[in-house]
């Protein structure tokens, strides 16, 4: 039987002539909510971080991360290799080295793990991005980012060594340089060295804005990077300041810094997006380690739905402003993004 076309208003509800707004026609189907939806991931939003360590054949899961691994150099360039054949761009390495010392020597041997592990990738699979981190912490025996003096992280004489450490990057074929101290001037030295060494189209991706956080606490499990005295609060910044985020990028740009980035993400996503609107840099977002066991923690208890979780955190990250992410979740992001294809 055919419907009686009616031709008076149905607004039965409502005395008002305005047609009444229903938000959920849109939200109908599948098809239709493809269609509106404001933010989508991709593969090439996302950016890897891995841990690499001497010695061969090496890979240990890291207890607080499951699926995350520190690799020697041969299961890294497998690792990679993965990386790229799932879509994801680039890769991001921190270094465990042989010995530490109070200066942190290791980071800034020109045949130190980093500098090494970056020539075997950079000759395996020469169109991944990577990008090093450059830091002490990993490498001094104090575990700190820099020269300690008495109680005081001393800021310009361990400019002076991250500089070297960036330039060895760079020599060993680094693509991108990416300073993680929060040290005063040390985008403006690293930018000095690399432009006098011929460098001068090396990007670096600073963190610029990096709380002092207690979700870093699995990252130094697996770089075994923790302080062995004090903490990172004399540089790191206060988890309370946002117009401070704002100072710290506005300085890393004017150093020369190419991307910017917030560090952690998803307490701090009212920070993206304010840097995102007033600088409208690239930006990056940094969805750190503690953010990352917590959903696998709660994914293997069975508390939370972990894929679904997982999407819907980085898609957060992203819609907040960010246009990359540095994620552990970058290989199983990507997995379900080419899934879904
Ligand atoms: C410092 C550095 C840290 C992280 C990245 N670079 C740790 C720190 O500041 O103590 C943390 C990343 C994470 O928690 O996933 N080299």
């Amino acid at each position: 039987m055919m419907k009686e076309t009616k031709l008076t208003l149905g607004y039965s509800q409502s005395a008002s002539v305005e047609p009444f707004r229903r938000l959920r026609r849109t939200r109908m189907t599948e098809a239709l909510r493809s269609m509106v939806r404001e933010t989508e991931l991709s593969t090439n939003d996302f950016i890897y971080p891995l841990f690499v360590v001497p010695g061969t054949k090496f890979r240990k899961e890291i207890g607080s991360m499951p699926g995350v691994f520190q690799l020697s150099i041969d299961e890294l360039v497998r690792e990679c290799t993965e990386v790229k054949t799932l879509g994801v761009p680039a890769v991001i390495l921190f270094g465990i080295p042989e010995h530490k010392d109070e200066v942190g020597s290791g980071a800034y041997d020109e045949h130190g793990i980093i500098q090494t592990a970056v020539r075997a990738l950079k000759k395996e699979i020469p169109d991944l991005v990577v990008i090093t981190d450059v830091c002490l912490c990993e490498y001094t025996s104090h575990g700190h980012c820099g020269i300690v003096r008495g109680n005081e992280i001393v800021n310009d004489a361990s400019i002076e060594l991250l500089a070297k450490e960036a330039l060895t990057h760079a020599q060993a074929g680094a693509d991108i340089i990416a300073p993680s101290d929060m040290f005063d001037g040390r985008v403006k030295v690293i930018r000095q060295i690399l432009d006098v060494n011929d460098f001068q189209n090396i990007p670096i991706m600073s963190y610029a804005a990096k709380y002092a956080s207690g979700f870093y606490g699995p990252f130094r499990e697996a770089a075994e990077s923790a302080p062995k005295f004090g903490d990172r609060r004399s540089h790191q910044m206060d988890p309370a300041n946002s117009d401070e985020a704002l100072r710290e990028i506005e300085q890393d740009i004017i150093e020369g810094a190419d991307i910017v980035m917030v560090k952690p993400a998803l307490s701090y996503l009212d920070v993206i997006r304010r840097v995102k609107d007033r600088f409208q840099m690239p930006t990056a977002a940094y969805n750190v380690s503690g953010e990352y066991s917590m959903i696998k923690a709660a994914g293997r208890n069975g508390w939370i739905d972990e894929p679904r979780v997982m999407m819907e955190v980085l898609t957060s990250i992203k819609r907040a402003g960010a246009d990359m992410i540095l994620t552990y979740f970058a290989k199983e992001a990507a997995k379900a993004l080419n899934e879904k294809k």
